[in-house]
């Protein structure tokens, strides 16, 4: 039987993806945790633990109260806050990551997800579509620890067998939970302000493309990767993967198809310089060769989701 547990529940993709695997594997198989309860939504109706990943003991603990089986490691500082206080969110980064690979092999795992990101890629890296083996010379502290995380758990695969397996997303846009202080959440901040105020300040400059991908399909993503047969798996670091490009200039475009009178304008902050140092486009063909994997949202899809789902909740 399998029972997990997700650290980092309480972020913009522990939401999405704790409702995801109670729909699939049923309430009682999966327990939520974070730092801090929510005390809402999702988390009145199923098993939740408070639980720090610096706690060791507390996550061990976690693990044998409830048979634990899967992990899926979310919890993270990721690229914006972590500029603001680099060697705490290093030790979070890290540590977090060590705490649960150490579980993972003295508890004998199953499986373990963790995900990496875009972020390992860096200012050398070629920028259009961006192959999976390619210069990783990241240069803010959130990349360095996604590389050097990548680095330790294909020494946790090889070492000790331990089924660890990891996606690079791109940046990720959802309307269930609030973005996490990421260089890419200007893409989900854009559409509360469109339907709140009809205009968005952006921090990135106009034509900065990027990275992106719709929720449902990263959830997909990694509830698929992590149920495929380990020997169909030729990656035991962290595999690119990819749904869509574009930049602030060509969102505001596909939101003015809804809101004609939207405007935005654009005053970038410290983020331009860590977008500026990421890919703009990924080549996932690996991900799609080894494990099937196929995107469903693009841009103008998904403008429509969010923008009558964020009016929905907004009301
Ligand atoms: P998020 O910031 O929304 O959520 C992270 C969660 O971790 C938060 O709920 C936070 O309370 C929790 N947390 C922080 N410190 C903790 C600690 N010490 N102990 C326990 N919990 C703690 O981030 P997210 O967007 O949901 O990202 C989840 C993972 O996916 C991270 O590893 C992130 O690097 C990765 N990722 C996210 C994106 C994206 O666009 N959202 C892209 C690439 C990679
Ligand atoms: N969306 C994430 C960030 O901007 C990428 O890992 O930090």
């Amino acid at each position: 039987m399998k029972k997990i547990l997700i650290l980092g529940a309480c972020g913009q993709i522990g939401t999405d993806l704790t409702l995801e695997l109670r729909n699939r594997f049923g309430e009682k198989n999966v327990i939520a945790s974070d730092i801090y309860s929510k005390n809402e939504g999702f988390l009145k109706d199923g098993i939740f633990e408070i639980i720090d990943v610096l706690d060791k003991k507390k996550i061990s603990e976690v693990i044998d109260k409830y048979q634990i089986t899967e992990i899926y490691h979310l919890a993270a500082v990721l690229s914006g806050n972590a500029e603001k206080n680099p060697m705490k969110s290093w030790e979070v980064n890290m540590t977090g990551l060590f705490n649960i690979l150490e579980l993972g092999v003295e508890k004998k795992l199953n499986k373990i997800f963790w995900p990496s990101s875009i972020a390992v890629f860096g200012p050398s890296t070629p920028r259009e579509n961006t192959p999976q083996d390619t210069i990783t010379d990241p240069n803010t502290v959130y990349g360095i620890s996604k590389l050097a995380g990548e680095r330790w758990i294909e020494y946790y695969n090889n070492k000790y067998n331990l089924d660890v397996r990891s996606l690079r997303y791109p940046g990720l846009i959802s309307y269930k939970a609030e973005a996490g202080g990421g260089t890419t959440d200007y893409a989900v901040e854009i559409f509360y302000e469109a339907v709140r105020n009809g205009k968005y300040e952006c921090f990135l400059s106009k034509n900065t493309e990027l990275p992106m991908m719709y929720m449902d399909d990263a959830i997909n993503a990694t509830i698929e990767l992590m149920e495929f047969k380990k020997e169909n798996l030729s990656i035991k670091t962290s595999y690119n993967l990819s749904s869509m490009s574009f930049t602030p200039d060509e969102i505001s475009k596909e939101i003015k198809k809804h809101i004609p009178n939207f405007q935005i304008t654009y005053h970038p902050d410290f983020r331009q310089k860590i977008a500026d140092s990421w890919p703009k486009s990924i080549d996932d063909s690996l991900a799609r060769r080894n494990g099937g994997w196929r995107h469903k949202y693009n841009l103008s899809e998904m403008t429509e989701i969010m923008l009558k789902e964020i009016t929905k909740k907004l009301n």
